[in-house]
């Protein structure tokens, strides 16, 4: 990781400094009970915790400011790849695609041998590009995130994606 990606825009381990800024671009896009927004909600102190164990990495411009993050947390063996946003001025660059390379190259690393993410359209696009493809939803998963969100059953339009890891 810290590689640097399209103008000044650098990608490495998220840093306990950062996590305001993740806390509010998270929540920003979190699912809605309009029907609204991306990411599974957490709080501050849940990505805190997650921080600081270093699933979380962070896209960074010159000068600091966060522009894009996402994670990957365990799941029953495997990796899953969440909180994956980009800045709407910083999208179409590419960022989205090295966040999760960031996220897989660290799970492989850790040891994971399949990572897994649950997606929407657009982001779909980006993982098929970085080599996931698609896979059923796995009820176990449902069970765990899915319980807390807003849009549970048949308002859900994620698909799941599943990718090979190579150490
Ligand atoms: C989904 C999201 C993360 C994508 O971020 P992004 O940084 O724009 O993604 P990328 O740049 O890697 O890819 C997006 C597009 O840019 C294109 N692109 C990538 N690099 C490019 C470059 N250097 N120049 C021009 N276009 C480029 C890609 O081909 C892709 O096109 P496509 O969507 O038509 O396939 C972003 O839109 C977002 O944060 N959305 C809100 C939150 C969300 O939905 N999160 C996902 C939850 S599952």
């Amino acid at each position: 990781m810290g590689t640097t990606e399209g103008i000044g825009v650098e990608i490495g381990r998220a840093q306990a400094g950062e996590v305001d800024a993740i806390a509010s671009l998270v929540r920003e896009h979190a699912f809605a009970d309009d029907g609204g927004g991306a990411l599974i909600p957490l709080s501050r102190a849940e990505i805190a915790q997650l921080v600081a164990a270093g699933p979380f990495v962070a896209a960074r411009e010159e000068g600091g400011r966060l522009v894009g993050c996402a994670s990957h947390v365990e799941y029953d063996g495997v990796a899953e790849v969440r909180s994956l946003v980009v800045l709407p001025g910083h999208r179409s660059r590419g960022l989205a695609a090295r966040l999760i390379d960031a996220c897989t190259e660290m799970a492989a690393s850790r040891g994971y041998a399949q990572a897994f993410a649950l997606v929407n359209a657009d982001a779909q696009r980006v993982f098929e590009r970085v080599g996931f493809t698609p896979e059923e939803k796995p009820p176990e998963k449902l069970a765990r995130d899915c319980a807390r969100c807003p849009l549970q059953g048949d308002r859900c339009k994620e698909s799941a994606v599943v990718l090979r890891l190579s150490r």
